[in-house]
């Protein structure tokens, strides 16, 4: 359906910028495989220096810099003896070289895409070939591959043919727009016999072609388009995603950390590709994406009607709590696909001792047992669990499960919080109780660090399923100003297009928290 061009500015301005009415993710986008591998490998070490920035990313740099790592521009400014890193766009030979007679410990993060560009070089240059490089002669990777051949073999002058037709050799650097390449490359061949090792690598060809692909499939009388390209400008292969965004008929921007990204003005566009250059680490991505799509920070479920579920199907209660806790699982995964940072579940309150003791029991073992089996998936997604609630009333096994999971998964930034035997009124008596056993006069800013999980932000949405429109004593302090969205579908029930439209329905909200 076609969403008019002027839409009510009331849906699309959110804290105070205005955001592009739809925002599609561009596929594939973001770090390839030679950029993973070095970053992988200069995550290992500490106190090193490295040879120009490990990729043109300054989140990475940064986060380099934070393990020590000291970055130069000339080999000579390394001091004999210690470990240099060279970066993931390759160096001249000259410069191992000079690593090796000063006996520097090299750790080489070379993307094999660029060496095999170097070698390129190297038998072009062997056989007697001259050698054309396309590229930009300022980039650190060009000048690597410039090393490779010796000074009289470098065609400069593409003109400068013998009056026949010379055979030359060419390479490229590996970043450059695929199509300016293919151009120059006939460009070369009217004058030339070219032997071509000129493309550019597959990831970044693959990432231009899908900008292509969405600014062909968008059309002009839609309205305006743009696309985003999350990446340095330092970055070569970013740069060209906006230059192909531009080709394209597409308003394009660029953003390489959150603060630039809060600064673009999407005015008029209504619709938005977004992307990412090969050195741009995913996390700001789902950052990003998060940010312009609205999407809450913290989600916290109340999770309700497995009961009528189960009874309404003619089976046992303890069937709707597996139904649910299957539900669970994947929402934990949808919530992870759009960003969300923080998940937290109501499993079991105060009040839900009352029920039958058969219950009970088994949805202790439900929770005992689903946290064990999850516990792969929370290494393999990076998903810190934590608890919420009275520990002292959980068994010991069930405690035993839970806080072992907390200490082996507490590294992890993404969390994912339940609560068990939790009541927001309880939650607050605790915290007043510990207060006065410390003797301490609170404030509400100190009130908060005596909450179960004081560090975690207020939920930003919370969502109620079942058709019940209460709070149910959850985080009753945390929810002071939380958006509601609740819905009738039971919770075992509960889609990934529901969730969707809790979202949405968020993202269409203006939260001014008492301001105007
Ligand atoms: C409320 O539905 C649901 C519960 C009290 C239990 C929720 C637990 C799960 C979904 C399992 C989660 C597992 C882990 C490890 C967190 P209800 O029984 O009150 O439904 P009714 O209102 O229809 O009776």
């Amino acid at each position: 359906m076609r969403r008019p061009v002027g839409e009510p500015e009331r849906r699309r301005r959110h804290f105070g910028i205005i955001r592009p009415v739809k925002v599609e993710i561009i596929e594939p986008h973001g770090l390839c495989a030679g950029v993973n591998a070095a970053i992988a490998k200069a995550l290992r070490l500490r106190n090193v220096y490295c040879l120009h920035e490990l990729v043109h990313n300054e989140i990475v740099v940064d986060e380099l810099k934070g393990l020590g790592y000291r970055f130069v521009d000339r080999i000579e400014d390394v001091p004999d003896g210690e470990t240099v890193v060279f970066s993931a766009h390759g160096v001249a030979p000259g410069v191992r070289d000079y690593a090796a007679e000063h006996g520097m410990k090299v750790v080489d993060t070379t993307c094999p895409f660029v060496a095999k560009v170097h070698r390129a070089a190297r038998d072009f240059a062997k056989r007697g070939l001259s050698v054309a490089v396309i590229g930009d002669q300022d980039h650190v990777e060009v000048k690597g591959i410039l090393g490779e051949i010796p000074e009289g073999m470098l065609l400069k002058e593409t003109g400068a043919g013998d009056g026949g037709r010379p055979r030359i050799g060419v390479v490229a650097q590996t970043t450059m727009n695929a199509d300016d390449v293919a151009r120059q490359v006939d460009r070369l061949k009217e004058r030339y016999e070219v032997e071509a090792m000129a493309e550019v690598c597959r990831a970044t060809k693959e990432r231009q072609d899908a900008v292509r692909g969405f600014c062909a499939r968008c059309s002009a009388e839609d309205g305006p388009y743009a696309v985003l390209v999350l990446g340095s400008r330092t970055s070569a292969n970013s740069r060209r995603l906006a230059e192909v965004a531009a080709e394209g008929g597409a308003r394009a921007f660029m953003a390489g950390t959150m603060d630039e990204l809060r600064a673009v003005d999407f005015s008029g566009v209504v619709r938005l590709g977004v992307t990412s250059g090969a050195s741009t680490p995913e996390r700001f991505f789902v950052e990003a994406v998060r940010h312009l799509r609205n999407v809450p920070q913290h989600v916290a479920i109340i999770m309700d009607g497995n009961g009528r579920w189960a009874t309404q199907r003619g089976k046992r209660r303890g069937e709707g709590h597996v139904a649910g806790a299957k539900t669970l699982g994947d929402v934990l995964k949808w919530c992870g696909d759009r960003g969300i940072k923080y998940l937290t579940v109501y499993a079991f309150s105060t009040e839900n001792w009352k029920r039958p003791k058969e219950e009970v029991d088994g949805l202790m073992k439900l929770f005992a047992r689903m946290l064990k089996s999850k516990e792969r998936d929370f290494f393999r997604n990076k998903v810190r669990f934590r608890m919420i609630g009275r520990r002292g009333d959980l068994s010991e096994k069930l405690l035993g499960v839970v806080e072992s999971l907390e200490a082996k998964t507490a590294h992890f930034d993404r969390q994912f919080i339940v609560a068990i035997a939790y009541g927001g009124r309880a939650e607050i008596v605790d915290a007043v109780n510990a207060a006065i056993e410390r003797g301490e006069k609170l404030t509400e800013e100190t009130f908060r660090g005596y909450l179960y999980a004081p560090d975690v932000p207020d939920p930003d949405l919370v969502v109620r399923t079942s058709g019940e429109l209460r709070t149910s004593n959850f985080l009753l302090w945390e929810s002071a100003y939380s958006e509601y969205y609740f819905t009738d579908t039971l919770w075992p029930d509960f889609s990934e297009r529901e969730l969707d439209a809790a979202l949405e329905s968020y993202a269409a909200r203006h939260r001014r928290k008492g301001g105007v």
